[in-house]
C-alpha cells in the first residue's frame, strides 16, 4: 500500500514537473511594433567578408556574380528578408578614407588594413559597389563613418557624395563616377566603438565629437531625415550611455549604439572553439548570451531619464558569439564555425530584443559572411547557410508585426550551482493577423512541456518550423551542406485558447496561428 502511494504521489511529482512551463501571450494587448531593423547584418573589411564573401570581382567566370557580388549570396540573404547592412566596419570604419574607394578600380590606391590581419586592401569593394549591392540585397544601407582617423569634411563630404540630388562638388563627383541619382542613405554611425579602436576617447571627450560631426551631416534625405547613430557602449558600460545621454541634445541624435559578444574573454585563447565545446563552455555562452538582457534594460533606463518619449533609438549593432579562429585559419580573420549553440543564442538573443522593442529598434548581428557568428559560410563556389541563418529566416515573420506581450514561467536549466530559464519565447501578431510564437529550449538534455494560454485569441489552427539537431555541436559543413536545416514541426496541439507544445532538446521552433 505504501509502495503503491508512493508511486502515486512520484508520477504526481513528475507531472507537476513536466508542466513548470507556462507561457501566457495578452493577445489584446499589442501595442509595439517590432522594428524590421533589429533583423540587420553587418559586412566588414575584415577578413572574407567583403573579399571572397560578398564580393568575388567582376572577372570571375566560376562564381555566378553580378557586378562581382555573388548571386547565391543575394538569393540567400533576400529569402532570410535582410532589412539592413552595416558597412564598411567595425574598427576598420575609422581607418577607411571613402574616397579611396571610388573611380576607376584601376587607380583607386591599396591600403593596409591594420586592424583584420594586416592584409593589402586594395578597394576595389566601395561606395558604389556597396550602395548598389544593397539594391540588388533590397536592403537599407547602414554607412559607418570614419571619426578616429577621419575628419568633419570628409564625413560631411560623404553624405553629401551618396545623397545629395542637385548641383554640388560631391553630386557631380558621384556622377561623373557613372552614378546619376542619389542613393538616399538614410542610416549613419558616426564613428564605431570610440572608447577603443575608433580612438581610445573618454566619453565626454566622444559626446563633444559626436556633436560636432553630427552638426554637419545634412539632415536631409531625400524626403526623410538622416538617422545619426552615435557610437556606443560595451556591454556593461553604463557610464558610456549616460555620458551620451546626458551631453547630447536627442535633438541631435537618432540612436545611440551598443556592442555585446558573448565570449569567454579577451585574452588569447580563452574563447575556446566554435564546434568542439563541453556542455559547460555551451551553458557559459548562454549565460553571456542572456545577460542581453540585464544590459538592454539598465542602458534603457538611463535613456527614460533623459529622453522619457524614447525618441532615441537604441541600437544593439555588433552581437553575436564570439570564438577562436577555426584551426589553420588567419587569426585576423575571425572565421569560425557555426553550430546549433549558436542557433539557440541567435533564437534567445532575438526573443530579448522583441521584449524591448520600444527601445531597441535596430540591431546588427556580427557578421554576415565567413566573420564571426556568420549566417553564410564560403569556400569557393560552395555556400554554407548555418544554423542561425536558418533562425534568422525563421524568425523573419516578426518583423515589423505587432509584439505580443508574454509572460513566461519556465522551468530551470542547471549546470553544477547555476541556473538558466530553460525556456525563451516571444509572440507577435503580423499585418496579415497571422499570431507567430517562437520558442527556445536552453536545456539540450531535455525536451521541454509547454502550456501556452492564449488570453484574447481565437486560433482556428496551428501549424510550425522547428531547426533542430541530436547535438549541440551539430553544424553544417561543406562536405555536408544540409544536415541542418527546418523541418515542418508537429509538436503543437492546440484545444481551444490553450496549447500545448513538446519541444525538442537543442530546438528552436516558430509557431503560427
Ligand atoms: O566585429 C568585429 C569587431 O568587433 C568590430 O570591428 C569592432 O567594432 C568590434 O570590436
Amino acid at each position: 500500500m505504501k509502495k503503491q502511494l508512493l508511486t502515486i504521489s512520484l508520477v504526481g511529482l513528475s507531472l507537476l514537473a513536466a508542466a513548470q512551463n507556462k507561457v501566457t501571450i495578452n493577445a489584446g494587448d499589442g501595442k509595439t511594433i517590432i522594428n524590421k531593423h533589429i533583423y540587420g547584418h553587418f559586412a566588414e573589411h575584415l577578413g572574407r567578408c567583403i573579399y571572397d564573401g560578398f564580393y568575388v570581382g567582376e572577372n570571375n567566370k566560376t562564381i555566378p556574380n553580378k557586378n562581382g557580388v555573388r548571386l547565391d549570396v543575394v538569393d540567400a540573404l533576400k529569402k532570410m528578408k535582410i532589412p539592413n547592412l552595416r558597412w564598411p566596419g567595425g574598427c576598420f570604419a575609422d581607418t577607411y578614407h571613402w574616397k579611396d574607394g571610388i573611380g576607376p578600380k584601376a587607380k583607386r590606391p591599396s591600403i593596409v588594413n591594420t586592424w583584420w590581419g594586416g592584409v593589402t586592401e586594395n578597394n576595389s569593394f566601395g561606395t558604389h559597389d556597396f550602395l548598389n549591392m544593397c539594391e540588388l540585397l533590397g536592403t537599407e544601407p547602414y554607412l559607418a563613418g570614419n571619426v578616429g582617423s577621419g575628419t568633419v569634411q570628409d564625413l560631411t563630404e560623404w553624405v553629401q557624395y551618396v545623397n545629395f540630388e542637385k548641383n554640388s562638388p560631391m553630386s557631380n563627383l558621384r556622377q561623373q563616377n557613372g552614378r546619376a541619382t542619389p542613393w538616399n542613405v538614410k542610416y549613419w554611425g558616426v564613428g564605431n566603438e570610440a572608447w577603443g579602436c575608433g580612438g581610445n576617447m573618454k566619453p565626454e571627450y566622444y559626446a563633444n565629437i559626436y556633436r560636432q560631426y553630427s552638426t554637419f551631416m545634412n539632415p536631409q534625405v531625400g524626403k526623410e531625415k538622416i538617422f545619426r547613430i552615435a557610437s556606443g557602449a560595451s556591454s556593461d558600460d553604463f557610464n558610456w550611455t549616460e555620458t551620451l545621454m546626458k551631453n547630447i541634445p536627442v535633438s541631435m541624435v537618432e540612436g545611440v549604439a551598443m556592442h555585446h559578444y558573448s565570449t569567454f574573454g579577451w585574452d588569447p585563447g580563452v574563447k575556446g572553439s566554435a564546434t568542439d565545446f563541453t556542455e559547460a563552455q555551451y551553458f557559459r555562452t548562454m549565460q553571456q548570451a542572456l545577460k542581453m538582457d540585464e544590459f538592454i534594460q539598465k542602458h534603457s533606463a538611463i535613456m527614460d531619464k533623459y529622453d522619457p518619449q524614447k525618441k532615441v533609438a537604441l541600437v544593439v549593432d555588433e552581437w553575436g558569439a564570439w570564438y577562436e579562429v577555426e584551426p589553420g585559419t588567419n587569426p585576423g580573420f575571425l572565421y569560425q564555425q557555426n553550430t546549433m549553440r549558436d542557433a539557440i543564442l541567435a533564437g534567445a538573443t532575438l526573443n530579448i530584443f522583441h521584449k524591448h522593442a520600444e527601445r531597441v529598434r535596430m540591431a546588427n548581428l556580427a557578421q554576415a559572411i565567413n566573420v564571426l557568428q556568420a549566417v553564410i559560410l564560403t569556400k569557393g563556389e560552395k555556400l554554407i547557410l548555418t544554423p542561425t541563418y536558418h533562425v534568422l529566416e525563421m524568425y523573419n515573420v516578426h518583423q515589423d508585426a505587432t509584439l505580443l506581450p508574454i509572460d513566461i514561467k519556465s522551468d530551470d536549466y542547471e549546470v553544477g550551482k547555476d541556473k538558466l530559464p530553460a525556456v525563451s519565447a516571444s509572440a507577435s501578431r503580423d499585418k496579415a493577423g497571422k499570431v507567430h510564437v517562437s520558442l527556445v529550449n536552453l536545456n539540450p538534455n531535455k525536451p521541454q512541456e509547454i502550456t501556452v494560454n492564449l488570453k484574447g485569441l481565437t486560433a482556428k489552427a496551428v501549424t510550425g518550423r522547428i531547426l533542430t539537431s541530436a547535438k549541440i555541436q551539430d553544424h553544417n559543413t561543406f562536405e555536408n551542406l544540409t544536415k541542418i536545416k527546418p523541418a515542418v514541426f508537429n509538436g503543437a496541439k492546440l484545444n481551444g485558447d490553450e496549447l500545448t507544445v513538446t519541444l525538442p532538446a537543442v530546438s528552436v521552433v516558430v509557431l503560427e496561428m
